[in-house]
């Protein structure tokens, strides 16, 4: 390889990061061959088990049978399909916002809304664990950027009482804890203080139900990758700041549209998880086995009650050592280190879903047992 001082510079870092335990490295899905009967995953985000449900395939075939694969075009162009207004329409109805944008995915919505939507005379107030993809969206909006401690409405108070007329910022279920935000507080001081609340909804959406007595926040981004099994996001808010992004955003109009058949997908999901509540029955029901088989393991949980289960580990290179020792039991979970996580805070992040069975859990519970 040729000498240059930037490559240089990357191999340095490399070597940093992997005597930190901190590098990260792409696996081929086949590698761990989750299809094979003595790997069971614990590690994904498809909640309900809409990726491979055969209601989700049909769609997806259909979808490609009447709109073809691809969108071909930017939305502005002529890759707006009847198939992305009727997702955005479907998705306004279950949550009740005035109007919907589709994008390929959460982390480009989340970082076009941010960065589209504020500039240098904002002030853009989140949770210190806020996703990334809003962390960048802010960064390049050039906002003033203030953050309040996880989920402490005192001290989100006080940057509002000190920043009115500004825009707050949080998770519905933090994806790397799986605790909740508390939205109708938030959404009370944000009233208060003349703000707007923006909710990144990427865990939530599909399920914890979405509307319980009005919409919980001013915008929300729901994302198709987690719950809905596919593929793609919506910001859903206010016709004006819709229409704003349609006109304004980078991401949005210098880009190829969401395909039409992942729309259409998308919107099949949406009705999957109207039509078929059991699946939410099962993840729930999980959820509650993991948390007792735990408990008798003597296991340390954390208070989250959703489909997100972390268990702390703290030093990294033993987390990703505990995760490795698991799946050579036959068990996949994610070993979650710094940055994603505070330093000293690594974790092995474990997901149920619908679709693990009691002896699925029993077995995990078990062999965590023994290695931590
Ligand atoms: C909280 C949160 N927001 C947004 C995203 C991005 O969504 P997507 O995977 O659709 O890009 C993620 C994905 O990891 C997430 O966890």
């Amino acid at each position: 390889m040729v000498s240059h001082p930037i490559l240089d510079k990357i191999s340095q870092r490399m070597q940093q990061l992997n005597n930190d335990g901190l590098l990260r490295k792409r696996k081929l899905s086949n590698d761990y061959d989750y299809d094979k009967p003595n790997i069971i995953d614990f590690s994904h985000n498809d909640y309900l088990g809409l990726a491979s449900a055969n209601e989700m395939v049909d769609a997806l075939t259909q979808g490609a049978k009447i709109y073809g694969v691809g969108s071909k075009a930017s939305p502005l162009v002529s890759g707006y399909s009847q198939a992305h207004l009727q997702l955005e329409q479907s998705l306004c109805e279950l949550t009740g916002h005035e109007a919907g944008l589709l994008f390929c995915s959460g982390f480009s919505a989340n970082q076009a809304l941010i960065k589209t939507l504020f500039d240098a005379n904002d002030v853009v107030i989140a949770d210190k664990l806020i996703h990334a993809s809003i962390i960048d969206g802010v960064r390049d909006s050039g906002a003033v950027f203030k953050r309040f401690k996880h989920n402490d409405l005192d001290h989100a108070e006080q940057l509002l009482e000190r920043y009115p007329n500004s825009a707050v910022i949080t998770e519905s279920v933090f994806s790397m804890d799986g605790d909740k935000a508390p939205l109708k507080p938030l959404q009370l001081l944000c009233q208060q203080h003349n703000s707007l609340l923006v909710v990144d909804d990427a865990h939530g959406f599909g399920v914890i139900p979405t509307q319980t007595d009005g919409k919980f926040c001013d915008i929300q981004v729901v994302t198709f990758g987690k719950a809905l099994g596919c593929q793609g996001a919506a910001i859903l808010g206010p016709k004006a700041v819709i229409d704003f992004m349609v006109a304004q955003s980078r991401q949005y109009i210098y880009s190829t549209a969401l395909s039409p058949a992942s729309a259409y997908l998308a919107l099949a999901a949406v009705k999957l998880t109207q039509e078929q509540p059991q699946r939410l029955a099962a993840l729930n029901a999980n959820i509650a086995e993991f948390r007792q088989a735990c408990g008798k393991n003597n296991i340390e949980l954390t208070d989250s009650t959703t489909a997100i289960q972390p268990v702390l580990i703290g030093d990294s290179n033993k987390t990703v050592l505990i995760a490795s020792k698991l799946f050579d039991l036959g068990f996949a979970v994610g070993a979650i280190r710094p940055p994603t996580v505070p330093a000293g805070q690594a974790r092995l992040r474990i997901t149920i879903n619908a679709q693990h069975s009691k002896h699925d859990i029993a077995e995990l519970v078990g062999a965590l047992a023994t290695l931590i």
